[in-house]
């Protein structure tokens, strides 16, 4: 748990905000947690129930996309916003960091990411720029620059190595953005837990004229004392009047945290995950269905929440189908 620090009082008192954010698919709200529909598809919802729940803005990856439909489908049907009858807003993540997470043959060299591909084990590599070109045909709002990751707990010169070369990396997908009036390319503030190196990085990024920031390479297991600290860091130097999204953030306490902190965009697997296991969240945390406890249970998930599902449905019955039906994650989600 958090303790009071000197960065929540600061926080508290000096950095926390609300925005609108205009984006080419409409406006945005912040701060705001952003779903992640990796593939074209949230998991467990459709895009008419985000509507519904009045979310405002969704998540896809690059790399997942890129495999599958691929840029050439998706820049035919005029892009993913089409392809999958989403209206709002969207952001794509720039796939380094889902390729190093998760595939085991990722190399980083200063050309980009190679890896293997899962499908047919041949080796392909992702550049920034190729990057840039999957995103433009996915057509998303907002564009993640390709970064060069590592892990939050990795010390030494490669901490170092990684964020210069992510700057080096964000001016080759800035050079290489066709759409540059419509799909804004955000750079993404690394350089571990190393104070020098986060300053160093948010004061190089702010000089490119881009329209929002993001910051990365946190929440892998770090303390959290040092896990604030380089989001106040990073929110010290950041631009006042420019969106600023912690990426991979999404807990509530951290959520509530990192708002005070200055931050406005989050997004995490956290809520589409835990649903998927059957556990809803609630004002005091995790209702786990799956527990014996709820079978004769006939209240709903939450008394004071309006949604669909609270509406309809007895915590009995989403144990009897959280155990069995493929549905339960919709229905857990949707509270
Ligand atoms: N998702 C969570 N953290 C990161 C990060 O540091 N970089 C990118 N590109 N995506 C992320």
């Amino acid at each position: 748990m958090l303790s009071v620090s000197k960065y929540w009082v600061n926080a508290l008192y000096r950095k926390a905000r609300t925005s609108k954010i205009t984006l080419p698919h409409g406006e945005v709200d912040a701060p705001v947690f952003m779903p992640v529909g990796t593939q074209g598809t949230l998991k467990g919802l459709l895009p008419e129930q985000l509507e519904e729940l009045n979310c405002q803005i969704i998540l896809g990856n690059t790399y997942h996309l890129g495999n599958r439909p691929g840029p050439d489908l998706l820049e035919k049907v005029g892009g993913l916003h089409k392809f999958m009858g989403w209206k709002k807003s969207l952001l794509t993540d720039s796939g380094g960091f889902q390729m190093v997470s998760l595939l085991d043959l990722a190399e980083i060299t200063e050309e980009g990411v190679k890896f293997q591909a899962p499908h047919d084990k041949s080796v392909m590599m992702l550049t920034p720029e190729k990057s840039i070109h999957i995103q433009n045909a996915i057509g998303a709002d907002i564009m993640m620059q390709l970064d060069d990751v590592v892990a939050s707990t990795t010390t030494g010169p490669r901490v170092e190595e990684a964020m210069y070369r992510t700057i080096r990396w964000l001016d080759r997908g800035l050079k290489a953005n066709k759409n540059a009036t419509t799909q804004n390319l955000f750079p993404i503030v690394q350089g571990g837990l190393d104070p020098d190196l986060r300053r160093k990085c948010a004061q190089e990024l702010i000089k490119r004229d881009v329209a929002g920031f993001a910051i990365g390479g946190l929440s892998g297991g770090e303390e959290k004392k040092l896990f604030c600290k380089m989001v106040s860091i990073s929110t010290d130097i950041l631009p006042r009047d420019k969106p600023r999204y912690l990426m991979g953030v999404g807990f509530a306490v951290d959520l509530v945290v990192c708002v005070a902190l200055g931050c406005d965009m989050f997004d995490c697997v956290f809520p589409t995950r835990t649903a998927r296991f059957g556990s809803a969240l609630v004002p005091t945390g995790q209702l786990q269905l799956k527990k014996d406890k709820y079978k004769k249970d006939f209240r709903p998930i939450d008394d004071s929440c309006s949604c669909s599902t609270c509406q309809r449905y007895t915590r009995a019955y989403l144990h009897t189908v959280v155990t069995r039906e493929p549905v339960a994650c919709c229905l857990a989600h949707s509270t």
